[in-house]
């Protein structure tokens, strides 16, 4: 069966991880977090005290991206990807709130942004691949044969959010989360290189009132009527 390419993209937790691991698995495809690339940055910037008072310096991080080295292990235990920030497993760390307060400020800086795209299309190449992130249907794969768009309103998000925060242990208010929500939301949308839009091609979900498997479904019906039409 030929393997297409699926870009994921949306507002800041709309479920585009979930959804993209369940269609990875059950199409046996690998799945990227492009946004977990773009935390591990921002954490890089936090260790090394590049940012201050939201002030980020720009030119010292664009000095250091060389030595910014980012990589998927697949950890058998979890049968999940885990990201790797010179050689060191980085995946609970980049989901503080800290680096959450830091990342859109961190993903406008275009040269970070050249980087990662790289590494993202790289990954890509033998198609058979579910990435999400804001701009995977408009820059990074712009030929992919199915373009998502996912959407919930703020209020909904930020409680999922809240929810998942609590159940990991991370001591948080709702206010909190729902003002990272809506900054993140306004940050990805209006930055200058790559912004957040819906591409014209792309089919919008919005899961406000969906359950995961109603979603799921949803979209594996959209998944199938792609494959059919390109086998055809
Ligand atoms: O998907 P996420 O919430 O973990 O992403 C974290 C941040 O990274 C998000 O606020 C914007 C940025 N990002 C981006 O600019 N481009 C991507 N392809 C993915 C994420």
């Amino acid at each position: 069966m030929k393997k297409i390419t699926i870009a994921i993209d949306g507002f800041s937790s709309t479920g585009k991880s979930t959804l993209a691991k369940q269609l990875a698995q059950k199409l046996q495809y690998v799945y990227v977090d492009s946004g977990a690339m773009y935390r591990a940055v921002a954490l890089y910037v936090l260790e090394h005290k590049l940012i201050a008072v939201k002030v980020l310096d720009k030119a010292t991080l664009i000095d250091h991206l060389p030595r910014i080295n980012l990589a998927f292990r697949y950890n058998e235990s979890l049968k999940a990807s885990e990201i790797y920030l010179n050689g060191v497993n980085v995946n609970t760390a980049i989901r503080s709130m800290e680096v959450s307060n830091t990342v859109s400020t961190v993903a406008t800086v275009p040269e970070v942004r050249q980087q990662l795209v790289a590494l993202q299309q790289h990954m890509g190449k033998a198609k058979g691949i579910v990435m999400d992130g804001r701009d995977i249907g408009s820059v990074v794969f712009p030929d992919a044969e199915l373009k998502l768009f996912m959407t919930a309103s703020a209020d909904k998000r930020a409680q999922r959010r809240f929810e998942e925060l609590k159940r990991s242990g991370i001591e948080v208010t709702y206010e909190a989360v729902l003002d990272n929500i809506t900054s993140r939301d306004h940050l990805d949308s209006t930055r200058k290189d790559s912004p957040l839009f819906k591409v014209n091609d792309a089919i919008e979900i919005d899961n406000s009132n969906m359950s995961l498997d109603e979603q799921f479904e949803k979209v594996l019906a959209l998944v199938n009527s792609k494959l059919q039409s390109i086998t055809n």
